[in-house]
């Protein structure tokens, strides 16, 4: 299905540019920092118009992951619209989600600072980013649980074959709800475990996350899930 779209993607690209249509989505990415040696690399290494297509592709990806097959399964997006804006941000963040837009940011400012591959390092990050556009929760605005969004965020990055090379090991780190690479791996244990589990957990968090989600879905509290997890890993 991906490998397909890809193709009618590249037809539409020809003719759209910067912008494509997927399941009634649009896709659109802009560079508005070309004027800075990272937005300059930007384009020579990636390009608005790759950009365009990995959304797309996360998009899919992401809603198979959620099992939300039918696009009335999904929580929308904003005017039925992901962006994504390269622009220079002065601090240390990689990129950001803006919920309320549907909007992704990506700081030249690290594009510039990549020592590794472009391609995937971007890639990776873009996977993780349009991940929190579809995730169900996000209206939780007090951030409270903001570790199993960002776990969320980074298993689909890392089933999608984009693990970066600067994550923890799986079975590292000291507990579940520190979030993003060490959730993560969690995550993926518990998926292995119970295949489909992420699903559920994305449904459920529609109504907020509560550590009895992990119970309910996998028939153990979290904290025994954590234990026999790290024993797998030689503790
Ligand atoms: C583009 O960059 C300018 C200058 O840095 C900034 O003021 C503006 O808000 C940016 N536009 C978008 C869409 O991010
Ligand atoms: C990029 O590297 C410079 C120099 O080390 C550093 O000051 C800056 O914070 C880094 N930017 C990002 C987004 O990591
Ligand atoms: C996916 O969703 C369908 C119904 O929408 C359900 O029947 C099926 O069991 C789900 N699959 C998994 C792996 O949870």
């Amino acid at each position: 299905m991906m490998k397909h779209f890809a193709a009618v993607f590249a037809s539409l690209l020809a003719v759209a540019g910067l912008a494509a249509t997927a399941s009634g989505v649009r896709f659109q990415a802009t560079n508005n920092a070309t004027m800075t040696p990272g937005g300059q690399r930007f384009d020579r290494e990636y390009g608005v118009g790759y950009a365009v297509q990995v959304m797309s592709e996360a998009s899919y990806f992401t809603w198979n992951i959620f099992n939300q097959t039918a696009p009335a399964d999904r929580r929308p997006a904003v005017d039925d619209r992901v962006k994504l804006v390269v622009n220079f941000v002065s601090s240390n963040i990689l990129a950001f989600e803006r919920d309320s837009e549907s909007s992704i940011t990506l700081n030249a400012g690290y594009v510039n600072n990549i020592t590794g591959d472009v391609r995937t390092l971007v890639t990776g990050l873009l996977y993780h980013e349009v991940t929190h556009v579809w995730q169900w929760g996000q209206q939780d605005t007090s951030r409270t649980h903001s570790w199993i969004y960002e776990g969320m965020a980074d298993f689909v990055r890392l089933r999608a074959g984009y693990a970066a090379p600067y994550w923890l090991q799986p079975g590292q780190g000291s507990s579940w709800d520190t979030g993003y690479d060490v959730t993560a791996w969690f995550l993926n244990y518990c998926d292995e475990l119970r295949p489909g589990f992420v699903a559920v957990l994305n449904e459920r968090l529609k109504d907020g996350y509560s550590d009895d989600d992990f119970l309910q879905i996998m028939g153990k509290p979290v904290q025994e899930l954590w234990r026999d997890y790290k024993a797998k890993y030689g503790g």
